[in-house]
């Protein structure tokens, strides 16, 4: 199936280029470059770009993110803590998006969502500041009743549910998990926030959670930087697109 880049796409795809940070991080020159990536990924069919700035940049750095404001014409989903170092950042540079994940530094990867419910105070204040920049804040959360019933009390316009659960299982184990994210999306939606979708996605387990009818975007990463490696990343966010695409088709 070809896709019309650009048109009015039911599920978007916003590609993470964290991990080309990575590999370019381990010999601490400037190749492989991220924007470089997103602009790739942006001729390929996706249809955003996602970097979270960790707050030890073990992978995308501050310039990353200047470059990519300056560079990319896709709109910049920024993933980032709820702190008032990120909530500068994302001020100054006013992206698109902003997605509220929470970090461990002891973490290898964001292990779980955000804990809505629990830190009401502390995130209404960073959905308050951010959403008044007219950034789209979003709140990484895990598929629960509790973690939706959080974000529609704090006002969220967007949520991420966090699908490493969903990605860990094997195949047989997944229904439960698939109807978890499914009724979350749908609470969300009757509520008026668009639910997105994001973690551990890949070839083999993207197409069920890509079916799921009200999910408006999927954010994937380490899968496609990963395959991009024997495929060039172009083939690997094109094969990504055709799978999503034809998931809903
Ligand atoms: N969405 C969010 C909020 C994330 O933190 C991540 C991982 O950084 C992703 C999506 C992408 O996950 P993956 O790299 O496993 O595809």
């Amino acid at each position: 199936m070809t896709h019309d880049i650009g048109k009015d796409k039911a599920l978007r795809l916003g590609v993470n280029i964290d991990h080309v940070a990575t590999i370019r991080n381990a010999r601490g020159g400037d190749h492989p470059d991220p924007v470089r990536a997103a602009l790739i990924a942006a001729k390929a069919g996706a249809d955003g770009i996602t970097a979270h700035l960790r707050e030890d940049r073990r992978h995308i750095t501050d310039d990353d993110i200047d470059r990519l404001m300056a560079q990319i014409e896709l709109p910049l989903n920024l993933e980032m803590a709820a702190t008032e170092e990120m909530l500068e950042i994302a001020l100054a540079h006013r992206p698109h998006a902003a997605c509220i994940v929470p970090e461990k530094r002891e973490e290898r990867t964001t292990e779980g969502g955000l804990d809505a419910a629990g830190k009401h105070n502390l995130l209404a204040y960073y959905v308050d500041r951010l959403g008044s920049a007219n950034i789209r804040v979003s709140l990484f959360i895990e598929p629960s009743e509790e973690q939706v019933e959080a974000a529609i009390r704090l006002g969220a316009p967007v949520v991420e549910f966090h699908t490493g659960r969903y990605a860990h299982l094997a195949e047989e184990d997944r229904a439960a998990e698939l109807k978890r994210i499914a009724d979350c999306a749908a609470l969300a939606v009757k509520n008026g926030i668009e639910p997105h979708a994001g973690h551990g996605l890949t070839f083999d387990n993207v197409a069920p959670v890509a079916a799921i009818p009200q999910l408006a975007e999927l954010n994937i990463g380490h899968f496609m930087v990963g395959e991009a490696i024997f495929t060039g990343l172009d083939a690997s966010v094109r094969k990504m697109r055709e799978l999503m695409d034809a998931a809903r088709d």
